[in-house]
């Protein structure tokens, strides 16, 4: 069933798995990874970006989640990923996505608390949760984002952040990036175990395209309880594209539902992988 994300990420958190939050763009990808939860038993967050909310609207997108999670067993949410514009989270909001990422990074870290703490009481009178960033993760996703190497805060600044804002899961820059990695990612794996001793709260670990089985595994026993993958979904279904239209029995006959069933086929396979990789596979 649709559930809040706290509840999916509170049971992740406690028991130490990571739950993929994947990045959808259009009514194929949403309908497969839900599959692929259904499949492997797992819980499972749907992102949407900005960017796909602005290309395929906000209420059709919502039309396909609700039509499509009717009937679902297995928990599930939708959330709004990296999200500078108040109007699009509002929109969102409205709309009934269970949470959003309110992405006020570039601003002064005094200035994205202050909005923060306005954008977790709006998301309240919803029913909805917030994830917070105060660092800009490297790289673009989506448009949003820069490539500049993120600029850690102090601890102490994390932790007031966290205590002042309430939100529900919260966003380090620890050497992670948007994208495929250039060079083979140095992380701090100590960041997060720091603030999650501090103060016990649900982390999410953006960037995950690229990252090893070991880095994943690592940072999900600290506390990394939400693990992002984009990247690697949409080189996976726009290589899958290829690989189909290339083949000889495609060009015999023109038929997309045939493109579509096996694209389909290919992201429900890496959405599971996931699942079975960070441990939410089997405990729906
Ligand atoms: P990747 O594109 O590197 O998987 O990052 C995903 C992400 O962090 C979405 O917010
Ligand atoms: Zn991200
Ligand atoms: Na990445």
């Amino acid at each position: 069933s649709v559930v809040p994300l706290a509840e999916i990420l509170s049971d992740a958190f406690d028991k130490r798995y990571g739950v993929p939050a994947i990045n959808v763009f259009n009514d194929l990808t949403l309908e497969a990874v839900l599959a692929a939860a259904v499949e492997r038993s797992s819980p499972v967050i749907v992102q949407t970006s900005v960017k796909t909310v602005k290309s395929i609207g906000s209420d059709v997108l919502y039309a396909m989640w609700t039509s499509m999670t009717a009937g679902i067993e297995v928990p599930v949410t939708l959330h709004l990923d990296h999200c500078p514009d108040r109007a699009v989270i509002s929109e969102c909001l409205e709309r009934g996505w269970n949470s959003v990422l309110f992405d006020a990074s570039r601003l002064p870290v005094q200035e994205n608390m202050r909005q923060t703490i306005e954008v977790v009481a709006e998301a309240r009178r919803f029913g909805a949760h917030v994830e917070g960033e105060i660092e800009s993760i490297t790289g673009v996703e989506d448009g949003i984002g820069s490539d500049e190497k993120a600029q850690q805060q102090e601890l102490e600044v994390t932790l007031d952040f966290l205590r002042n804002t309430k939100v529900d899961v919260f966003a380090p820059a620890i050497g992670n990036a948007h994208g495929s990695y250039k060079t083979e990612p140095v992380l701090d794996f100590d960041r997060v175990s720091e603030i999650v001793e501090a103060y016990p709260l649900p982390i999410a670990l953006h960037g995950g395209s690229g990252l090893s089985d070991e880095q994943f595994h690592n940072l999900i026993a600290r506390g990394c309880a939400k693990v992002n993958i984009s990247t690697a979904l949409k080189e996976k279904y726009m290589k899958s594209n290829l690989v189909f239209l290339e083949s000889a029995a495609s060009k015999q006959k023109w038929d997309p539902p045939s493109l579509f069933t096996s694209v389909r086929q290919d992201v429900i396979d890496l959405a599971g992988s996931f699942m079975t990789l960070f441990g939410s596979a089997g405990r729906a």
